[in-house]
């Protein structure tokens, strides 16, 4: 009964042939946790014999007060991936459709699936949201959009202007989702969060993670920020206790250091401009990105170049026939990635740049 559901692909691992293994696959975050935040899981890990705090109340005290918002704005999950599945669930009527661009974020199309919602795919032009076409395809039976921004996993940001007149287009029945997992990693100067529009717009919510700039993918905290009445309804499709007493205290120690972690993705921005400098020098076609990943449209080389990459102990993530997404690791893991990349076109291989 379970064969016709869909299922999403975990990053790769790389298979080296020299035992180093770099893994820029998944987008996480390459710093080992701060050891305040290990002491805070710690003790908590004493009480595990215990639920956990149902309303985990000290985080969602923290992230009130950090966004300047009530704390009956806030919803939290397992990760933010659980609070789009939770929304996809609220809306999932018979015949209604969720819209988003494509390429996006994979688990989108594998999670509206799941909710028995069917998937409405607007392109992306030059690697970017096309917001107008997007607003175009809204129809009576659109329940929500989502906007990932910036995009993965082309890396691109679209700017507030743009967003607000297409929030502006969207009818008050249908739900806008911004998926801002990379926000921490923008530094386009005018660039501003989705949040400052939650107050005016009652149909918009924005989703963080604590997965990515906060390093902690694997204890699974992602949250959102929204309308009281949205709030309330998510709080109710959760999961009880889906929330563990080690990733609270995870979660509010990162906020706790928050300024540590930021300086964290300063590094990555740096890394960001060098390694893209130095792949289009080298004639690679690299989308400008304000994430902590680069996008290269390799077209047909794609799934070549990715098994490559794994030989010499580099996980990227592979979209054949389109490009390669690879993760800002730390500077040695990132010099990996671009020694293979250099030995690949040494070798003979062509990136789309060359043809
Ligand atoms: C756009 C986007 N949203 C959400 C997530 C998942 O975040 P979480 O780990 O909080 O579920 C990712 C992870 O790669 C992502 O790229």
């Amino acid at each position: 009964m379970f064969d016709s559901l869909p299922s999403y692909q975990p990053a790769r691992v790389a298979r080296s042939r020299t035992g180093d293994v770099h893994s820029l696959a998944a987008n996480e975050s390459p710093d080992a946790p701060l050891a305040d935040i290990v002491a805070a899981v710690t003790a908590a890990a004493d009480t595990m014999n215990r639920y956990p705090d149902f309303g985990a109340a000290d985080l969602v005290a923290r992230l009130s007060r950090m966004h300047g918002v009530f704390e009956d704005q806030v919803a939290l999950g397992a990760g933010s991936v659980a609070l789009v599945q939770m929304l996809f669930q609220a809306v999932a009527d018979p015949g209604a459709e969720v819209l988003y661009a494509w390429r996006s974020f994979e688990l989108y199309p594998v999670l509206a699936d799941l909710a028995g919602l069917r998937s409405v795919r607007v392109p992306l032009v030059a690697d970017c949201h096309d917001l107008p076409a997007m607003a175009d395809r809204v129809t009576e039976h659109t329940r929500l959009v989502l906007v990932c921004n910036p995009n993965n996993p082309t890396g691109t940001l679209l700017d507030g202007e743009e967003l607000r007149a297409f929030v502006d287009r969207v009818p008050e029945h249908c739900l806008i989702v911004v998926d801002e997992a990379y926000h921490e990693y923008v530094r386009r100067p005018a660039a501003r969060s989705a949040i400052s529009l939650v107050g005016e717009r009652p149909n918009l919510v924005v989703l963080r993670t604590f997965s990515k700039a906060y390093g902690l993918a694997g204890l699974r905290v992602g949250y959102l920020i929204g309308a009281p009445h949205v709030v309330t309804q998510l709080r109710k499709a959760c999961l009880p206790y889906s929330l563990s007493t080690v990733a609270q205290a995870a979660a509010s120690s990162a906020l706790e250091n928050r300024e540590r972690l930021m300086a964290r993705t300063d590094r990555t921005a740096a890394e960001r401009t060098r390694v893209r400098r130095t792949l289009t020098a080298a004639g690679w076609q690299v989308a400008p990105s304000e994430t902590n990943f680069l996008w290269l449209r390799t077209g047909e080389s794609s799934a070549a170049l990715g098994e490559w990459c794994a030989e010499h102990g580099v996980a990227v993530r592979v979209f054949p026939g389109e490009g390669v997404r690879v993760s800002l690791g730390s500077p040695l893991d990132n010099d990996a990635f671009l020694a293979s990349v250099a030995a690949w076109r040494a070798a003979g291989g062509t990136s789309v740049a060359d043809g």
